[in-house]
């Protein structure tokens, strides 16, 4: 079975080489930033290995078994190097990279000291905030203006200027900033001309991310949500990523208790094993934990944190094993533990003839380390689909994400092996690759025809 987006007519030119500076523009620069900024800088100095890095780490394989052609995904697709990363954003706080990465505690002083120089230049532009969505902090920088529009367009000055002033030849944006509060999507929110509109006339159902996803895709650049804030995913931002053939991601990088979940019930259900219950808690000490220590922020996690379990149990199918699931998912603000995140699952399930058994998980994490990577893997994968010409939701991204966003009439994708598989033949796909099923069945088609096997090549 060979699909290619030349016969599909999906991408029409072949892909260039990443050339030049790509600007990373960033709202929010605190723990996942800071941790991302510091190990990238790491990296370059040969300090450190960017472990967790789907795309600077993980062989793709192409072809047939015997083929033996398994290149490095970063040698494969033509990705921007880490060397032509740079890197700017924005902040309520302004603190350089060095002192967010030195108050967060992700990492140690001494190990920061290498790239203190490096760190120290980038300090964050002006945010743009309002404390109604993000009640537990107080700013100390924030854009000031009349309306919402005036606010967005002060964005895009930014962002114009930070490309000019870096020589960057292309830009990517992933928001890292808090979680804003749960707010349902509304009449404002469901076409272009009514969302614009609604900043001219501040809209109080307009949040900041909103303004600020509204800002890159006016300017043409790819961005992705790592909150789940309602944001990128709302019918207006659909239809400007459409209209400047953009792409958008989102929602909720996919760390920590949501990753583990996310392996292990997948696992389960192929079995065909039940569940009755599966309870989650964490406790949380950093900025994160603070400001979801705020219902409102709270409720935004919650519901992203709650929906893999459904779509990947499908108990509309199998109503015997799993209609009955009991979910609960617990975060306690704790300061002690800082970044350094504990969370703990309890799953009950059953089997044969209905007996229990039960499952404990203990995960002691480090939630900046297992962002920073998954952030670096989607800013150089938006980027690779804005040269591969691919616009509007990147599903194929769902991998690296809590609560994909996808196109509203398909139930979303939250099974990680499925959303690795996907992700893998996409590459495949935007480099006129096979896409391979798995199945083997053709290796098997002529039995008495012994298979001429080529010598295996040397991978690098
Ligand atoms: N660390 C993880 O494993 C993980 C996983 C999934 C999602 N996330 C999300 O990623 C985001 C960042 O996490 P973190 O641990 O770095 O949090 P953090 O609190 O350390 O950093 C967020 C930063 O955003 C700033 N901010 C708030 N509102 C802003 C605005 N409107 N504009 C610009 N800056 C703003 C805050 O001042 C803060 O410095 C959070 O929303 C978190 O929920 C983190």
């Amino acid at each position: 079975m060979l699909f290619k987006f030349k016969e599909q007519n999906i991408m029409k030119n072949d892909i260039g080489e990443a050339k030049g500076k790509l600007a990373v523009l960033i709202p929010g620069m605190g723990a996942v930033t800071s941790t991302l900024i510091a190990g990238v800088e790491m990296y370059k100095k040969g300090i450190g290995k960017p472990f967790g890095s789907v795309t600077q780490m993980q062989r793709i394989r192409l072809g047939k078994r015997y083929e033996n052609r398994n290149p490095l995904i970063k040698d494969f697709i033509p990705l921007s190097d880490l060397n032509d990363l740079v890197f700017g954003g924005w902040d309520i706080y302004d603190d350089t990279i060095y002192q967010a990465a030195l108050k967060c505690e992700v990492f140690a002083e001494e190990q920061l000291r290498p790239v203190k120089e490096e760190l120290s230049r980038i300090k964050p532009m002006p945010a743009v905030f309002d404390k109604k969505f993000v009640k537990n902090l107080n700013p100390i920088i924030m854009k000031k203006a009349k309306t919402k529009m005036e606010l967005a367009e002060l964005l895009m000055k930014d962002i114009k200027d930070f490309c000019e002033k870096n020589k960057a030849a292309r830009a990517v944006g992933v928001w890292a900033a808090s979680t804003e509060v749960f707010i349902d999507e509304s009449d404002v929110h469901t076409s272009l001309k009514k969302f614009e509109e609604g900043l001219k006339k501040n809209s109080p159902y307009i949040s900041p991310s909103m303004i600020y996803a509204y800002a890159m895709l006016k300017m043409k650049v790819p961005f992705a949500m790592g909150a789940p804030n309602l944001s990128v995913d709302i019918p207006a931002m659909m239809e400007l990523a459409e209209l400047n053939h953009t792409p958008i991601a989102g929602k909720d990088f996919k760390t920590g208790q949501t990753l583990m979940k996310t392996i292990i019930a997948p696992g389960l259900k192929a079995r065909m094993l039940g569940i009755k219950g599966w309870y989650s808690t964490n406790i949380l000490g950093n900025r994160d934990g603070l400001v979801l220590d705020d219902a409102g922020s709270f409720k935004t996690k919650e519901k992203s944190k709650k929906s893999v379990l459904a779509s990947i149990l499908e108990p509309e199918l199998y109503p015997e094993l799993y209609s009955d699931l009991y979910h609960k998912v617990r975060i306690d603000y704790y300061p002690p533990r800082g970044d350094a995140k504990e969370g703990w699952d309890n799953i009950d399930i059953f089997g044969w003839m209905n007996m229990p058994m039960q499952i404990k998980i203990n995960f002691l994490c480090r939630d900046s380390i297992l962002a920073a990577p998954v952030m670096l893997d989607i800013l150089l994968c938006m980027d690779l689909a804005k040269r591969a010409g691919l616009k509007g939701i990147q599903e194929w991204l769902s991998f690296f994400f809590k609560s994909p966003i996808h196109r509203p009439d398909l139930t979303p994708e939250n099974n990680l092996f499925i959303q690795h598989v996907k992700f893998k033949n996409t590459l495949r796909l935007i480099m006129h690759e096979e896409v391979l099923d798995h199945s083997g069945l053709d290796y098997y088609e002529n039995r008495f025809k012994p298979i001429q096997a080529k010598p295996p090549k040397k991978t690098k």
